[in-house]
């Protein structure tokens, strides 16, 4: 067993979720159900807007990746997560939240100027979010933040989808899929969004290189990967790049290919309120399972359950006692 399930490199952003209606996000032009890159006068801008009819605000920390790591070391595997934030207050929340969840990190004497990335995520009565992300530092994300040794001392690297937008950012994924390449570390990518799929396209065929082992995606994503409305078309284009892949289908649960073997796995029935988070709890469980030798099937089984209670309350993670009870319920340790 190595020293780190996982490695993960990705944008460090502190989530602002604010529940909407509908007409609300029309009236101020959000693209519901995904992230849209903003300025943070915008960010701004959106906030003023919504002072007032503002229903719910809740401030935690965030970030794709950052999320999933929390999750893996919290149901107890120990996770490395490589980010940037500023010397801010939001660099603070985000590393405290880090450090109480275990997840091991080399900022402690990297943190400079600028302002740590932050995500304002818009809920919407059907438990839908729509992302309004300002990167700050995280976009100057870059191989100086790559930590070869930690790779190496990995079972899985995961690299953020969401690191297409950005070139040093990008970079720093490629630097880190061929170290873990050149050290036996299964890769594995998340696509994040499926604009990301979409506009940038290149980059992201770029970051899966000549094939990684393990893709996580949703549905739309995965419909956008194989340029198709089918998802048995879009499930063999991702297996043109991927050994083994799963898709996540909100509600419907997800579907996991595991190089040989299909495994379609229903959703936990509950009543969502804010699905934030649900696709990052989702990997994080599913990467958790494999650490203890679990085939993906019931990796999947876990990983429903585990997103099925994020989606339930305001927040993209759970209380870290409840990652304990979590596993308590299902693995029976
Ligand atoms: N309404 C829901 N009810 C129960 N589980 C859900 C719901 N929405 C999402 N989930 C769980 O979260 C997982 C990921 O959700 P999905 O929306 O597919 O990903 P993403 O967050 O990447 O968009 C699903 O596979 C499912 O287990
Ligand atoms: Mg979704």
């Amino acid at each position: 067993m190595k020293q780190y399930a996982t490695y993960a490199i990705g944008a460090a952003l502190v989530d602002t979720e604010i529940q909407v209606n509908d007409a609300e996000l029309t009236a101020m032009s959000v693209e519901k159900g995904v992230m849209t890159l903003v300025e943070e006068s915008r960010q701004a801008e959106l906030l003023d807007h919504l002072t007032g009819h503002l229903v719910r605000a809740n401030h935690a920390s965030g970030g794709s990746a950052g999320n999933s790591m929390i999750a893996t070391a919290l149901f107890g595997a120990p996770t490395f997560m490589s980010c940037k934030v500023a010397n801010d207050a939001d660099g603070d929340i985000y590393l405290a939240d880090l450090e109480a969840s275990g997840v091991a990190h080399s900022l402690h004497d990297k943190r400079g100027g600028g302002t740590t990335g932050k995500c304002l995520v818009l809920i919407t009565p059907d438990a839908e979010r729509s992302m309004n992300t300002y990167l700050g530092v995280s976009e100057t994300l870059s191989v100086a933040e790559v930590d070869d040794r930690a790779i190496a001392a990995s079972e899985w690297v995961y690299l953020e989808g969401y690191l297409v937008t950005s070139p040093t950012g990008h970079a720093a994924a490629l630097h880190t899929r061929q170290v873990a390449e050149a050290n036996g570390v299964r890769t594995a990518i998340s696509f994040s969004d499926p604009g990301m799929v979409m506009y940038f396209r290149d980059n992201m065929e770029e970051m899966v290189g000549n094939g990684v082992d393990l893709v996580f995606c949703n549905e739309a994503e995965a419909l956008e990967w194989g340029k198709t409305d089918d998802l048995e078309a879009a499930m063999s284009a991702i297996r043109q790049v991927a050994s083994s892949f799963v898709i996540t289908l909100g509600a419907r649960g997800a579907i996991a290919f595991d190089g040989s073997k299909t495994f379609e796995v229903d959703a936990h029935k509950v009543d969502a309120v804010n699905t934030n988070g649900a696709g990052d709890m989702f990997a994080g469980a599913f990467l958790y399972a494999l650490s203890r030798g679990e085939d993906y099937g019931r990796a999947a089984e876990f990983a429903v359950r585990a997103a099925g209670e994020v989606v339930k309350f305001f927040g993209p993670r759970l209380r870290p006692e409840e990652y304990r009870t979590l596993r308590r319920e299902f693995f029976g340790d």
